[in-house]
């Protein structure tokens, strides 16, 4: 199956650049759908000031830019986003239980061939499509922040997953321009965040320590290994509330040594939980 129709669920952070990346890249029709106006309004913004980011780097024309808007359709209605889409990408918030209501609800409304596909970053594929009658139909589709920058995608096969889904996927992402890598096996953190959280708890707990400023602790990584921002931005970045939840999620299903630093758990308590909100271990109100 070739898919020319995606229906992305949650217009948030990882959802507008999602839909942006199908409709800009994989010239697909994009139903991008949430909860709430103010939601779809949000991301509709978002999507119009990246456009605007590759029109100043001419990398996008004024012509092209129209036509990936009218492309893009958003909407509030489930069952109009997803009945017509051979692939949903769900996007909502990172709770198993929200999660599994929604691929409920899709699994009633979408076509019988479709894929729905989960955009969650920590969240076991098989819990998830245990909540539908297609389960053989559905996998990860992990993307990276932002979407439309980010050259990667994990596909994650749930115990369930058939290998003509996958195909099916890989093939999404390569007319997406990503790359991919499949993780046969659900396991927690998947590839990236397996690595990247204890990294950036680590990041946390050097500043927790006194050993060294926040500063200090970015200038040390970007110089030093090279990482396009340092680990306590990249916090900011990702939302410190996303971090800890993960963290969590790898202490309690791996092992005891994942174990989110106390200094991120009163952070994320205190509400600065990065670029979100405003203030995070930087300030980003006078930033986008
Ligand atoms: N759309 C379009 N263009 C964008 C953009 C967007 N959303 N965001 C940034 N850009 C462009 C900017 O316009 C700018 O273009 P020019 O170079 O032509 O000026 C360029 O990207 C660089 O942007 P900035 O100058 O604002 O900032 P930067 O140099 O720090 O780059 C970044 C931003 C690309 C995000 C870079 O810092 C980076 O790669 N950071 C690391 C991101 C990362 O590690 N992401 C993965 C996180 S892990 C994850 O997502 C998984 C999970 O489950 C937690």
């Amino acid at each position: 199956m070739e898919v020319k129709k995606v229906a992305v669920l949650g217009a948030g952070l990882m959802g507008h650049g999602i839909a942006q990346v199908a409709a800009q890249v994989a010239r697909c029709e994009v139903n991008l759908r949430d909860i709430s106006q103010e939601f779809v309004d949000n991301g509709m913004r978002m999507i119009n000031n990246s456009l605007q980011r590759f029109l100043r780097k001419q990398t996008v024309t004024e012509a092209e830019a129209k036509e990936i808007l009218a492309r893009l359709h958003p909407m509030l209605d489930l069952k109009e986003a997803v009945e017509d889409a051979d692939l949903i990408v769900e996007a909502v918030p990172e709770k198993v239980e929200i999660k599994r209501n929604v691929f409920a609800e899709v699994d009633k409304f979408a076509k019988p061939e479709a894929i729905i596909a989960s955009n969650t970053s920590s969240i076991s594929i098989t819990e998830i499509a245990s909540a539908t009658n297609r389960p053989e139909k559905v996998c990860g589709m992990h993307f990276f922040n932002p979407p439309q920058l980010m050259k990667l995608i994990e596909i994650i096969r749930g115990a369930k997953t058939s290998d003509e889904t996958v195909d099916i996927i890989v093939n999404v992402s390569k007319k997406m321009g990503k790359e991919t890598v499949i993780v046969k096996k659900d396991s927690p953190g998947f590839i990236v965040n397996r690595i990247l959280i204890p990294a950036l708890n680590e990041a946390i707990s050097l500043v927790h320590e006194g050993i060294a400023d926040p500063e200090d602790v970015d200038k040390a990584i970007t110089l030093g290994l090279n990482w396009p921002m340092g680990p306590i931005k990249l916090l900011d970045y990702l939302g410190l509330d996303t971090t800890l939840s993960i963290a969590e999620l790898l202490r309690d299903e791996l092992a005891p040594k994942y174990r989110p630093c106390p200094l991120l758990r009163q952070m994320v308590r205190a509400g600065l939980h990065g670029r979100k909100t405003g203030k995070g271990f930087y300030d980003w109100t006078r930033k986008e």
